[in-house]
């Protein structure tokens, strides 16, 4: 009898938690329980109907829950830079509303050049509680298509052109984003990688390049970030559209990768009620306020995922198998979100969040060239002139979906006003680029309307240089059709409005011109030669202008890096033909074609394996201090681990990097330390060198810092799509340890048996 007394004292202490914890109500309304088990509870509780109706918008934003039973609504909001401000019921014009303007936090290009895993936390953390304060329970990012063309409209959103660097920073985004009881919804799964036809464009791309190139950011969101939301993009892949697309969805997704999270569509990427109930799209969004079909009394009742979805249920075509799993993973989220066992509040606005945006809008600037003319230095009574038009554009609107109203945008000009309080800090324009001010009806209130010519502008700003004690010219892209812009693509690299000109004949009239360009991609610089400095900003946020000055003054030393090529022309890039990019219409094909005939050749991985010269390669940055590598080791010269493995057991470590890295400069400063790999001779074809590992520290004037870098066996393997597994391939591999992609310092040999 003896023995059994503990495990009758467990049952009865297990019976007697159960009753106290039912005694407040049903279990789904209970937070003390887990989520599955909420969801199990909640699940055989709601009708076909209310089922149905949680698989698709209710409105813009949002779709409904079940009232009779308690659960509330879904609400969704873009976008990863920032919280949107509403707009109607169903329409996309704005509300209205006077208390929605958000801190405007940097464009995710811009965190990614922090390379800085802390800085994403942060971000995700901060945009997070904005979202939860204005009751959001999906926010409609991060961005992490990889940038395969630097013509592609939404680089801006993204994270750049690496795999593992995307991967690697958009996992703590997705932490910080959640820890607030919002999902974070990484988006556009996937092979999305352009804007130009992006409805209606098929995505051809073999599976080695599927999973080392396109994939792995998503699975590192999924599986090391705990995403619990996915949004499925517009294209095609596979010949099916990705938002029902069987292969991303249901095998690779929720089979390989154990998501369980929710599938929604991007707005109106649905388009067969069939496929959609079959291949894993769990909700529903769209765009047209007529519904997907044309106009109805109730216009979402048209929606696939609506009456269509009902209709099958009720004379059979589709099963409640399929249903059951869709309403089980929107329950999930709610338990997950809205309805979760901890309280969270979030905060709005507040000085922290614009704390955060400035700290990571300065941490991502990237110097990139520097003949000494940077850290500015205007005398007390001088005279700094600025000039170009992004020096005063306000730009957080704009750009499309991740179009915001902040509540304040302080501007580059502004900011060194405030700078250089002693000195005249004065503006001329130079160029006029766009003088548009409003996006979606969000109004910046400014005016930009200048009447002069280009040659009026040109002499103004002449005359302006002379006897000024610096010149910063700002000027770059800005979010207007064919430039950083959701739903269409640049046309070329190279500046608009004559800004070239313009940077050449003032380079040639002030001695120590310094350039900063405002973008979300790359840009071409003919002129880089003839200038002194150049500093790669980004679209910054509320305090683009205050991040911009602190890096321009010194106050923060840069460490910003690249997150990916500046090539000199698009046509040195690895997209060479109409089939690769735009992509070609072919006889008896519905849609348009898109060849990924690069493979594995993206970014760096192609200029560095053909030795074509870049403008600034992938991973470049300068600081205002200088650092040297010494005394590289590996923890092993030689291992065995050759041959096929699964992707889990990759994670073991196996290496660990090591070097010591001295700040040998006169300023306090950080420094990221890149581990490539390059493959040994021989084999199949890859990529000269890849990122696998980096580091960011920061190291005092003169002091000395040892860094680790960890590389699992996973590090040197590649995709055997025949196999369809992961492989190492034995013989000698050399270790890259650099401060950027092509300023290598330390070179490691590595036998791999
Ligand atoms: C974009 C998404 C966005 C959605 C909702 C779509 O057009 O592609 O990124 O989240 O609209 O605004």
């Amino acid at each position: 009898m003896k023995k059994y007394v503990p495990i009758l004292a467990a049952v009865l202490l297990t019976a007697c938690t159960t009753q106290v914890r039912h005694a407040g109500g049903p279990v789904y309304l209970d937070r003390s329980y887990s989520v599955e088990e909420r969801v199990a509870d909640a699940l055989p509780r709601l009708t076909t109907e209310e089922k149905v109706a949680m698989t698709h918008a209710q409105s813009k934003f949002s779709s409904p829950g079940v009232p009779r039973l308690g659960i509330p609504e879904v609400w969704c909001t873009d976008g990863p830079h920032g919280i949107r401000p509403e707009v109607l019921w169903d329409e996309w014009d704005q509300a209205g509303w006077t208390n929605d303007s958000c801190t405007a936090f940097p464009a995710l290009s811009c965190l990614a050049a922090t390379w800085d895993r802390d800085m994403s936390l942060l971000f995700g953390r901060s945009i997070g509680q904005e979202a939860r304060y204005r009751k959001k329970d999906i926010l409609l990012g991060p961005g992490i298509n990889i940038a395969r063309t630097p013509l592609n409209g939404r680089n801006f959103e993204y994270m750049g052109e690496d795999p593992f660097l995307a991967g690697q920073m958009v996992v703590p985004y997705v932490r910080g984003v959640q820890e607030n009881g919002v999902a974070a919804c990484v988006k556009h799964f996937a092979v999305n990688n352009q804007e130009t036809r992006r409805t209606a464009t098929n995505s051809v791309v073999d599976d080695r390049t599927l999973y080392e190139i396109y994939l792995p950011a998503f699975k590192a969101a999924v599986k090391d970030g705990g995403a619990w939301a996915v949004m499925g993009s517009y294209n095609l892949y596979n010949g099916q559209f990705n938002c029902h697309n069987k292969r991303l969805l249901l095998d690779i997704l929720k089979g390989e990768w154990g998501f369980d999270g929710v599938v929604v569509s991007d707005w109106g990427g649905c388009r067969d009620t069939d496929e959609a109930i079959a291949n894993g799209l769990d909700l529903e969004y769209g765009t047209w306020t007529n519904g997907l079909r044309g106009a109805a009394s109730d216009s979402y009742r048209n929606y696939h995922l609506a009456d269509p979805y009902l209709e099958r249920l009720s004379d059979g075509r589709a099963g409640t198998k399929e249903l059951d799993d869709k309403a089980s993973r929107i329950l999930r989220t709610i338990f997950r979100t809205s309805m979760s066992s901890e309280p969270h509040w979030g905060s709005f606005n507040s000085p922290e969040h614009y704390e955060a945006a400035r700290k990571i809008a300065a941490a991502g600037t990237v110097l990139l060239k520097n003949g000494g003319a940077l850290p500015l230095k205007v005398p007390d009574g001088g005279r700094l002139v600025v000039l170009g038009e992004n020096a005063v554009k306000k730009m957080v609107v704009g750009g499309g979906s991740s179009n915001l109203k902040t509540k304040y945008e302080i501007t580059p000009l502004e900011a060194l006003q405030e700078a250089f309080p002693n000195a005249s800090v004065e503006w001329e324009r130079a160029y006029v680029g766009d003088t548009s001010t409003s996006y979606n009806k969000v109004d910046t209130g400014q005016d930009l309307s200048d009447p002069r010519s280009p040659e009026q502008l040109l002499s103004d700003a002449l005359a302006k240089v002379r006897r000024a004690d610096a010149v910063v010219f700002i000027g770059g892209l800005n979010k207007s059709a064919n430039q950083d812009n959701e739903s269409t693509d640049k046309l070329d690299i190279v500046l608009p409005y004559g800004q070239d000109e313009v940077i050449e004949t003032l380079a040639e009239a002030v001695p120590s011109l310094i350039v900063v360009n405002i973008s979300g991609s790359p840009v071409a610089m003919p002129w880089a030669d003839k200038v002194d400095a150049i500093v790669q900003g980004w679209y910054g946020g509320s305090e683009t202008g205050h991040a911009l000055a602190d890096v321009l003054t010194g106050a923060v030393n840069p460490s910003g890096r690249l997150p990916f090529t500046f090539p000199r022309s698009v046509a040195d890039g690895p997209l060479k033909t109409e089939r690769q990019y735009p992509g070609i219409q072919e006889e008896g094909k519905k849609w348009w074609q898109e060849y990924y005939d690069e493979g594995v050749f993206v970014g760096y991985r192609w200029y560095a394996s053909k030795d074509i010269p870049v403008l600034f390669p992938f991973g470049h940055g300068l600081s205002y201090t200088s650092f040297s590598y010494a005394d590289a080791r590996l923890s092993k010269s030689s291992v065995t681990g050759a041959g096929n493995f699964d992707t889990e057991s990759g994670s073991e470590i196996v290496l660990t990097v090591d070097v010591k890295v001295s700040n040998t400069g006169g300023y306090d400063g950080a420094e990221v330390v890149q581990v490539y790999i390059a493959p040994p001779a021989g084999g199949v074809e890859r990529p000269a060198k890849e990122l696998r590992g980096f580091e960011k520290v920061t190291i005092k004037a003169g002091e000395t810092a040892r860094v680790s870098v960890s590389l699992p066996r996973s590090a040197f393997s590649r995709f055997d799509a025949q196999a369809h597994r992961w492989v190492v391939d034995p013989g000698s591999w050399t270790v890259l340890i650099g401060s950027s992609s092509e300023d290598i310092r330390c070179s490691l040999p590595l036998e791999i048996r």
